[in-house]
């Protein structure tokens, strides 16, 4: 029996990373590949953030600003919410791992979607929680069946709006019955890691739901929309009782200087986050119509990246595409063997993605 670590740790696998693009071509004998495995943007970092962060390189000799100011007062203008309801975090997943740690004891349950993002379970494991999984129904969360899984050991929730990896979204009407429904005193995280990228105007939106419940916590990034997934810094919402509680654990530097910098000016690179959106939809209608014609099944999306059902099966097709210098996100680890996930990616990457798909389809 392992006495070494934490109950379950053992259970878990290290997340699978992949190697650097570089050393994957030269293995290969490649030059030229293409990424549509992270959900990245395609077009690059925001240009308002670049310019930030060279200005700001020269002051790197001092700890950054712990309060965040400057980035939680434009978040403030912008959402309408005070700066004690506001936190930032070295990526979302920084402010997962903190919510984790603040508010779950060892031993206590939360509850999840499966398959659904997989750093949750990986971060309540590994701080002696217990993960309760609850499968999806027709690729979209299952609100009912979780609301059946509570028990006095629940103390949180995780619902990812939109989810990945299928790209379902649930809508304010549901979540919001479903939190008036809930015991109060469940702690509840909305990661909207995907929310900006959302067409469809009754989907929940995490920030009209915090006056509905007090122990809402919702999560966002930079990561995706504004292209900055490199440099690590996301946000969340809450009251500010949570707020207070996470800032207790926090580490007073926890996100970097140029990350603050860069993050401030993306929230205002208006025209960075236009043609992002324009990228993504122009993408998606060129994507789902040629995979259309090639008779593949795919999972309607309401972000920028989406599931399709692959004949020889997700892990075979991603390792055919890889030889071809298309890297794409097999999804057996999430329990999905018979799908790929793509993001979309530069007008020219979605071509050359369908044309090795055809390509790895045909030689089958
Ligand atoms: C659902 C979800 N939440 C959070 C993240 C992580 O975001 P960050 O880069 O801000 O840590 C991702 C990244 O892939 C994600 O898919």
């Amino acid at each position: 029996m392992n006495t070494l670590t934490r109950k379950g740790i053992e259970k878990l696998v290290p997340y699978p990373p992949g190697k650097p693009i570089e050393e994957l071509e030269r293995e290969l004998g490649i030059t030229g590949s293409i990424k549509l495995a992270s959900n990245e943007n395609p077009l690059g970092p925001s240009p308002l953030a670049v310019q930030a962060i060279q200005e700001k390189v020269k002051t790197l000799n001092r700890y950054p600003d712990g309060s965040g100011y400057y980035l939680k007062e434009k978040i403030s203008d912008i959402f309408g919410l005070a700066q004690d309801q506001i936190i930032i975090g070295n990526g979302s997943n920084e402010l997962i791992e903190l919510i984790i740690r603040t508010f779950l004891s060892v031993g206590e349950e939360f509850i999840q979607a499966y398959p659904t993002f997989l750093v949750y379970e990986k971060i309540v494991t590994g701080a002696g929680g217990e993960a309760i999984s609850i499968p999806l129904s027709d690729f979209r969360i299952d609100l009912a069946a979780i609301l059946k899984a509570i028990n006095p050991k629940t103390k949180m929730i995780f619902i990812n709006n939109p989810n990945n990896p299928t790209g379902s979204a649930l809508s304010k009407n549901e979540v919001l019955a479903f939190l008036r429904t809930i015991p109060q005193d469940i702690v509840v995280v909305l990661d909207e890691a995907y929310i900006e990228f959302v067409s469809d105007k009754e989907v929940a939106n995490g920030l009209d739901l915090l006056r509905h419940y007090p122990r809402l916590i919702v999560l966002r990034t930079f990561s995706k929309l504004y292209g900055l997934a490199g440099l690590r810094i996301g946000y969340g919402f809450a009251s500010a009782e949570i707020i207070d509680y996470m800032n207790r654990v926090r580490q007073p530097f926890n996100v970097n200087t140029l990350a603050q910098a860069a993050a401030t000016a993306a929230l205002a690179d208006s025209e960075f986050v236009s043609e992002t959106l324009k990228i993504v939809r122009d993408g998606l209608d060129y994507l789902f119509d040629q995979l259309e014609n090639l008779g593949l099944e795919y999972v309607p999306t309401q972000t920028n990246f989406f599931l399709i059902k692959v004949p020889m099966g997700g892990k075979k097709t991603y390792e055919l595409m890889l030889k071809e210098g298309v890297i794409v996100r097999s999804m057996q680890s999430y329990g999905l063997g018979d799908y790929i996930r793509i993001n979309v990616g530069l007008p020219e990457e979605n071509e050359r993605f369908i044309k090795t798909l055809k390509k790895v389809l045909n030689e089958r």
